[in-house]
C-alpha cells in the first residue's frame, strides 16, 4: 500500500506513483507523460512531495514503494508546478489569443489552473522558427515546449524512429531525422505526432482558420480505409470535418491512426463524387440511374452469363476497403447463389 493525500492505494511491482494516483481517481497533472510509452521526466509538472525525500518527486518515473506518503497538491507542490509553467511560458511565443490551439492546449489549461503568467519574468528572446514546408503538417517550434510527447510518439507508438531530442543554437529543437524537414526525413505521415502534442507546437494544415475550438464537435466514426475497423473522431465545425483523431479507448487501434485514416478525408468534399450509379449506354456515354435499375440489370447480365456458359465463367473480386461482414457476404453470394469457387480478395496478394 501507498497513501496518496491520506487516501490508502494499493499497487502492482512495476507501477509508478502517477499510475497508481490515476487507478484512484487522484488528480496530478502531466505534460510529458504519454500512455503507452516511457516515461520522458522531462517536464516535472508532476511532481509531487513524499515524505522523507528532500526533493520533489516526479511521479510519472518514480515507482510506487510500499510505505510510501505522499502529497499531491501541498503548498509546496503547487508553487513548484507554478514556477513551472511560468519558465514554460517564457520560453516560448504563447500568445493564447493568436493560437490555433486556443481551447485545446494542455499548457493553457495548467496555466489558468495554476494562475501563471509567463509575462512576469523576462523573455528568453530566444528565436525559433515555423517549418511550414509540408501540406499536411505545421511545426512552430516557438510553441514547442521540449515535453517530448512528439518523440515518444514516433519511435515507441507508431515505431518510424524520425523524431528525437537535439540541440541547435544551443537550444534544445525536437529533429525530423538528420534536422531534415519532415518532408526529407523518413516521416510516414501518420499524425502521431501532432495528436501528441499538447500546444500549439503541431498542427493540422488543414484544420487552420477553419472555425475555433470551442465551437467544434466530436464524431465517433469507424475508418472507411481497410477492414481493421479502426475508431475514430471526426472533429467537425460548421458541419464540415476539419480534423480526425483516434479514440484513445478504441479497439483495435487504441488512438492511432495512418496517414490515410487522419488525413485523406477530403474526398467527402470532392465535387466529382459519385452519388448516384452510372450505367453505361451503347454510344459509350454514362447515364445516371436509380438503384433498382442497376441492381435489376447487373443480376440479368449475372445470369446470362451462368446460363449461357456456366457458373465458373463468372468470378469476383472483394475490396480489401470493405467491412468484414460485407466481405463474407461477397463470397457467399458467389458460393452458394452463383454456385462457383471463383472469389478472392485484393488484399490476399
Ligand atoms: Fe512527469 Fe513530465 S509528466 S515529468
Amino acid at each position: 500500500m501507498i497513501e496518496i493525500n491520506g487516501k490508502a492505494c494499493s499497487f502492482e511491482k512495476g507501477d509508478t506513483v502517477l499510475d497508481v494516483a490515476r487507478a484512484n481517481d487522484i488528480d496530478i497533472p502531466t505534460l510529458c507523460h504519454l500512455k503507452d510509452t516511457t516515461p520522458t521526466g522531462a517536464c516535472r509538472i508532476c511532481l509531487v512531495e513524499a515524505d522523507g525525500a528532500n526533493n520533489l518527486i516526479a511521479s510519472c518515473d518514480t515507482p510506487a514503494c510500499e510505505g510510501m506518503k505522499v502529497q499531491t497538491h501541498s503548498e509546496r507542490v503547487v508553487a513548484a508546478r507554478k514556477g513551472i509553467l511560468e519558465l514554460l511560458l517564457s520560453s516560448g511565443d504563447h500568445y493564447c489569443l493568436l493560437c490555433e490551439s486556443n481551447g485545446d492546449c494542455e499548457l493553457q489549461d495548467l496555466s489558468i489552473e495554476y494562475k501563471a503568467d509567463g509575462r512576469c519574468l523576462p523573455e528568453t528572446g530566444r528565436k525559433s522558427s515555423v517549418e511550414d514546408s509540408d501540406a499536411l503538417i505545421l511545426r512552430d517550434f516557438s510553441k514547442c515546449i521540449h515535453c517530448g510527447r512528439c518523440v515518444k510518439a514516433c519511435n515507441e507508438i507508431q515505431m518510424h524512429d524520425v523524431l528525437s531530442f537535439g540541440h541547435e543554437e544551443g537550444s534544445p529543437k525536437i529533429f525530423a531525422g538528420d534536422n531534415e524537414t519532415l518532408r526529407e526525413s523518413d516521416c510516414r505521415f501518420c499524425g502521431e505526432c501532432v495528436q501528441a502534442c499538447p500546444t500549439g507546437a503541431l498542427l493540422e494544415k488543414k484544420a487552420l482558420g477553419k472555425g475555433k475550438v470551442r465551437d467544434e464537435q466530436k464524431v465517433r466514426t469507424t475508418c472507411p480505409y481497410c477492414g481493421v475497423g479502426c475508431q475514430l473522431w471526426l472533429h467537425v465545425r460548421d458541419d464540415k470535418i476539419v480534423k480526425v483523431t483516434g479514440v484513445d479507448e478504441g479497439l483495435p487501434n487504441k488512438g492511432r491512426t495512418c496517414v490515410k485514416g487522419r488525413f485523406g478525408y477530403d474526398f467527402i468534399y470532392n465535387k466529382d463524387r459519385l452519388t448516384k450509379p452510372l450505367i453505361k449506354q451503347k454510344n459509350g456515354e454514362y447515364k445516371e440511374a436509380e438503384w433498382d435499375e442497376t441492381l435489376d440489370l447487373i443480376a440479368s447480365k449475372f445470369q446470362t452469363f451462368i446460363e449461357e456458359s456456366g457458373a465458373d465463367s463468372v468470378a469476383g473480386i472483394s475490396c480489401a476497403r470493405s467491412i468484414n461482414e460485407d466481405n463474407y457476404q461477397m463470397q457467399k453470394l458467389f458460393r452458394t447463389v452463383f454456385r462457383t469457387n471463383n472469389i478472392d480478395h485484393c488484399a490476399r496478394t
